[in-house]
């Protein structure tokens, strides 16, 4: 079947094409109906059918493949490596799953993970699916107010931590800003499991924190059954960045989300049982769930799990690992690549990389230098995918499993099966033709496996996500993009004001709101300035209550040192600005708005734009003069 065919039938004849794909899955009880789209912009799959995620993932492969691996945690932080079979896989997941209900967690409660790459992270996510608790990780680079706004919102029974994660050789501790958050949160677990790893000293609070290697040793032989789930059950929320200081969560299902990994790691990752798949990145992401835990362990594959950087103990590291374990299937993100462009490529020459197949890149736009220097390195292809953490796998790509198709420089690809991708003019509200700029939209209903809702508000799903366009109800995925003649997208950046700084997704009004919490700031702007190395970072204008404080050079380096130590409290070192600049004015409309557009504009060298509605062009001068100073 050619891929063109292939498309047209995902999009022609949906529910004939996905009760094809959904017998890549186990399934319990057959679903009684493919698609309901009764209620749009909602969309239902496999109604009534029942499975598990973790069934699929780990339970499912014990009959054929019992001793083949299934998690290989590397830690080069720790120097500790471990590889767990799918056997024993399952009995830790039973143990953890044992653990969680004797803290009584229930079918349907969240329990919140916030956890650095350790196998016991795995387990948890899991052990969850497996018991049909909702899992909320949140990535350990969060700190404590983005962690408390996340308890808040998911209201976990359960949090599930670690004394420390580890960077770079020095230890991150995790447990005083979980401590710091559940003190500020209005919802506090009513339990924490701590995965204590030596690294840094933990107070346990009686009645509340436990210890898993005490429970661990209790639950050894526990056997856990699966809990099966309709289809349309929630297995997951993961809170992403948007256009409010607010983070959404994000809502997956069980049936459709386990669909979507099955066809995807056959399409686009291709992926077979045996082999080894390496994503680098972290399972407080979208990634992170769907490839490097769910979709590599549902295709049968042993996945890795990689705590550490990419150049530490050299930058030889990550493909040491493709030689030692065979790894065919390999899947990161830009900015990891040019970190690796600035060191010796001897120390990439020195493996046999012969079992890799194909590098596949996501999260940021690939450029093309970066894009060809790898090529050239590793001699395999290199596969860009475009996609977001709603829709938890790729929109545009290339599926390699079905036909080889072509890559184009600069393009992720080709919109993917189940995706009626278009392009759409922001202010019309027409399909843009080929060559045309317009926002990247989705014709619903979207194809399985993508969020059902936002978790608890409905209406901020269809109020965000499907009411940007006048003529129709369709999904915005809050991109620039354009469709050539052939059907290859290009992406040129956000709608709103996320940012994306080394391939991590970031509100610049979360980071807006940190810094404003800073007593001497009255108002600030923060917005995304390209960046060689990490794509954007973000650059924050802050008024200054008493400028007067920031009259000189070393008062200025002091506030703005200040700041930045604010946002990394309360966000994480992830947030950081990489600069704070005072000004005393901000460009705005008459009306109030403010002009990010125009001051991304100025920081980038570009011209600040239409600035017919501006309040006062002076405040550019200041952005000028501070950027320039
Ligand atoms: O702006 C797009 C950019 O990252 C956003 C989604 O980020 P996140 O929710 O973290 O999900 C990442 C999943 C890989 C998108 O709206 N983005 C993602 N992939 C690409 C990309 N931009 C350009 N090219 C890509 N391949």
């Amino acid at each position: 079947m050619t891929y063109a065919d292939f498309y047209q039938e995902s999009i022609r004849q949906p529910e004939k094409f996905w009760d094809r794909e959904a017998q890549l899955i186990d399934w319990h009880r057959p679903y009684q109906q493919v698609l309901d789209t009764s209620c749009p912009p909602f969309a239902r799959w496999f109604v009534g059918g029942e499975t598990n995620l973790c069934h699929n993932a780990v339970d499912r492969w014990l009959r054929t493949q019992p001793d083949q691996p299934a998690l290989i945690a590397i830690s080069t932080e720790t120097n500790t490596e471990k590889t767990y079979s799918f056997a024993e896989l399952h009995a830790e997941v039973q143990r953890m799953a044992a653990i969680m209900q004797s803290l009584g967690v229930k079918q349907g409660d969240r329990v919140l993970i916030y956890m650095p790459m350790i196998a016991e992270a795995a387990f948890a996510m899991l052990a969850c699916a497996r018991i049909g608790a909702v899992h909320s990780v949140v990535f350990g680079g969060f700190a404590s107010k983005s962690l408390a706004t996340r308890i808040d919102d998911a209201q976990p029974v359960l949090i599930v931590s670690a004394d420390a994660g580890m960077r770079g050789g020095k230890a991150v501790p995790y447990k005083p800003l979980l401590d710091e958050a559940i003190a500020a949160a209005d919802h506090p677990p009513q339990h924490v499991l701590l995965v204590n790893r030596g690294l840094d000293t933990m107070n346990l609070v009686s009645d509340r924190d436990v210890d898993y290697a005490t429970l661990r040793a209790q639950y050894i032989n526990a056997q856990v059954p699966v809990t099966w789930l309709e289809s349309n059950a929630m297995s997951y929320v993961l809170y992403t960045s948007g256009t409010t200081g607010k983070p959404k969560g994000v809502q997956r299902d069980v049936g459709g989300y386990a669909v979507a990994l099955a066809a995807s790691m056959k399409h686009i990752y291709c992926g077979n049982p045996g082999e080894t798949y390496f994503a680098t990145s972290d399972i407080g992401w979208v990634v992170g769930h769907s490839y490097i835990v769910y979709g590599p362990l549902i295709a049968g594959m042993a996945t890795i799990m990689y705590e550490g950087t990419p150049i530490r103990p050299d930058a030889g590291i990550w493909w040491s690992i493709v030689e030692k374990y065979k790894v065919t299937r390999m899947f990161s993100a830009p900015t990891a690549i040019r970190v690796l462009k600035k060191h010796p490529p001897e120390l990439m020459k020195k493996y046999d990389l012969s079992s890799l197949k194909a590098l596949y890149l996501a999260g940021e736009p690939l450029d093309e230098t970066t894009s060809d220097w790898i090529a050239g390195e590793l001699g395999v292809p290199i596969i860009d995918n475009y996609w977001q953490t709603e829709t938890g796998w790729p929109i545009l790509s290339v599926a390699c499993g079905v036909e080889h198709k072509d890559t184009r420089l600069g393009s992720p690809g080709v919109a993917m099966y189940g995706y009626n991708v278009c392009i759409i003019n922001e202010s019309t509200g027409a399909e843009c033709g080929a060559g045309e700029k317009g926002v990247v939209a989705i014709r619903g209903p979207l194809p399985p496996g993508c969020m059902q809702t936002v978790y608890g508000d409905d209406q901020r799903f269809v109020n965000t996500y499907w009411s940007n366009f006048a003529q129709e109800q369709l999904y915005s995925t809050f991109d620039w993009g354009i469709r050539d003649a052939d059907g290859y997208y290009f992406i040129l950046g956000r709608t709103d004001d996320v940012i994306n700084v080394a391939g991590h997704r970031l509100g610049t009004r979360e980071i807006e709101e940190s810094i404003s919490s800073h007593a001497q700031v009255s108002e600030v702007a923060v917005v995304g300035v390209e960046d060689k190395l990490k794509g954007q970072v973000a650059v924050a204008f802050a008024i200054l209550k008493h400028p007067e404080l920031a009259a000189t050079l070393e008062q200025k380096l002091a506030l703005e040192g200040e700041v930045m130590a604010v946002v990394v409290r309360q966000l994480g070192a992830v947030a950081r600005p990489a600069r704070v600049h005072f000004v005393t004015m901000l460009p705005k409309t008459r009306s109030g708005k403010l002009l990010r557009r125009s001051i991304q504009a100025i920081c980038e060298g570009r011209d600040a734009g239409d600035l017919t509605t501006i309040e006062d062009p002076s405040s550019l001068v200041q952005i000028k003069a501070a950027v320039s100073a």
